[in-house]
């Protein structure tokens, strides 16, 4: 019995090598077990409760369910040659141990609405783990900002738009900037999750049962907000995987983003920070190198979470209703994905709570009289020119301060319209003290920065709290 798969009955032969190689799962669904034995506990007890099975057969099928449980953790579980997935090695094991009761299992189940229980369990248990590393990243960076200050001494650098120096910035603005798309990563996390608590045990095959089986009493055993309404739907659904994949595709493209600026930010060129020996690399040929990897791998790891989520898309598109053994592609995408996501965040959160910051490099790179241009030209419109004249007048005096070698400075206090008052705009760290406008990047508006994203961090810590204690 045990080296023929469960469904041999209607087969004469044995199955091809060739065909159990390529389609089997197992080396990848195992990790699966936990939630494969959570689905089963809570179906056998819908047997019980529908007066399917025995209470005492029950009782047998959930210890020896306890026994695989034991199994499993210890990693003594025996796997067979003929154990296709995780679901039929549990099931396999089960019979053995609970004999005649343990061959009910499977009762008005199928192994469809068993693998889709299992993957939402391991879903919500897993993507709320994301979301608490994202958060932690999220804190390491907030923990940062508030280092580098909001007020009138706090440290600045060039903030830049198509990486040409714009206007000086906050380092703590610029943390938070990538604090808030990570918060909206967390609550996209958090959105599916509570979209894809939807229990489709009960479903079975494709259409149900002619069993009396309660699927809102197992939906309810298994902590699911509620059950399935269509068992086609349910069986053949894995929008919730598409949207894993997404939200942790995005969270890549964010953590790249990141990524690319520590690349420039390390080198020579900038020279704004400084790695920690103990989260970046050296060379095997050129002694002298201390190499970002992190950010680096950061950023190229982005290019694979992207293609896990194009990939399953790909693989779900034009797939008929209900369940086809193409959604068994399902797993290792997420599974990759998951993993990789939450190794990136550590190293991120790391790399970037050790790091040191060369802040008078940072401040002389954005104290360079240019980036003041702005603040002239709207000093010029607070005096009543109309701002495309003033962006002329201004642009003019720049033109001429490039091309004649002269400070921007001596010009300014020598023209008409602007002046010696004028002038001290282009001081260090003033243009910074004069932006005042909400959300924007200055100490006033800072203060409330900070205390909205505080607020917004603690709202988020209580929700990945709640998600992360519920199982
Ligand atoms: N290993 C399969 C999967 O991951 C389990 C479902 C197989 N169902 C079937 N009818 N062959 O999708």
């Amino acid at each position: 019995m045990t080296d023929q798969p469960l469904w041999h009955g209607r087969f004469e032969s044995s199955p091809a090598e060739a065909l159990l190689k390529f389609t089997e799962s197992l080396s990848f669904d195992k990790q699966l077990w936990r939630d494969d034995i959570i689905g089963s506990t809570a179906h056998v007890r819908g047997l019980v409760n529908a007066k399917i099975i025995s209470v005492a057969e029950g009782e047998k099928i959930i210890l020896a369910l306890n026994t695989v449980a034991t199994e499993m953790s210890s990693g003594k579980f025996e796997f067979v040659a003929s154990d296709e997935d995780i679901h039929t090695a549990i099931e396999r094991r089960v019979t053995q141990l609970a004999g005649d009761a343990g061959a009910k299992l499977h009762t008005g189940r199928s192994r469809n609405d068993q693998v889709a229980t299992a993957l939402r369990l391991w879903c919500k248990r897993e993507l709320a783990q994301v979301a608490k590393l994202t958060l932690d990243l999220c804190d390491v960076l907030t923990r940062r900002a508030n280092e580098a200050g909001w007020g009138a001494d706090a440290v600045y650098l060039p903030g830049y738009t198509h990486l040409q120096r714009a206007q000086p910035v906050l380092l703590a603005h610029h943390f938070a900037a990538h604090v808030w798309a990570m918060l909206r990563d967390v609550d996209r996390l958090t959105q599916t999750i509570e979209r894809l608590d939807v229990s489709p045990l009960g479903a079975g095959a494709l259409a149900g049962s002619s069993l009396p089986i309660d699927a809102d009493f197992v939906a309810s055993e298994l902590g699911f907000a509620r059950r399935f309404d269509n068992s086609l739907d349910a069986v053949s659904d894995r929008d919730f995987v598409a949207e894993a994949l997404f939200d942790i595709a995005l969270i890549g493209v964010h953590l790249s983003r990141l990524g690319e600026e520590w690349v420039l930010w390390t080198t020579q060129e900038f020279g704004f920070a400084v790695l920690d020996d103990a989260y970046s690399t050296g060379s095997s040929m050129l002694p002298q190198k201390k190499n970002a990897d992190i950010a680096e791998l950061a950023r190229g790891k982005s290019g694979r979470l992207i293609g896990n989520l194009t990939g399953l898309l790909a693989t779900l598109k034009a797939m008929p209703l209900a369940y086809n053994r193409d959604l068994q592609e399902d797993k290792e995408p997420l599974f990759d994905s998951v993993n990789q996501v939450s190794l990136a965040l550590q190293a991120l959160a790391g790399m970037i709570a050790t790091a040191r910051f060369n802040k008078e490099t940072m401040k002389s790179a954005a104290d360079v009289q240019m980036l003041g241009a702005t603040d002239l030209a709207e000093w010029l419109v607070a005096k009543g020119m109309p701002f495309r004249q003033a962006h002329a007048h201004v642009g003019a005096l720049v033109s001429k301060s490039i091309r004649d070698s002269v400070s921007l400075a001596q010009l300014v206090e020598a023209d008409s319209k602007l002046g010696k008052q004028a002038a001290e705009l282009l001081q260090p760290g003033i243009g910074i003290s004069r932006r005042t406008t909400k959300g924007g990047s200055g100490p006033v508006p800072g203060a409330v920065q900070i205390a909205e994203l505080n607020a917004a961090l603690t709202v988020m810590h209580t929700r990945i709290a709640a998600l992360t204690n519920s199982r």
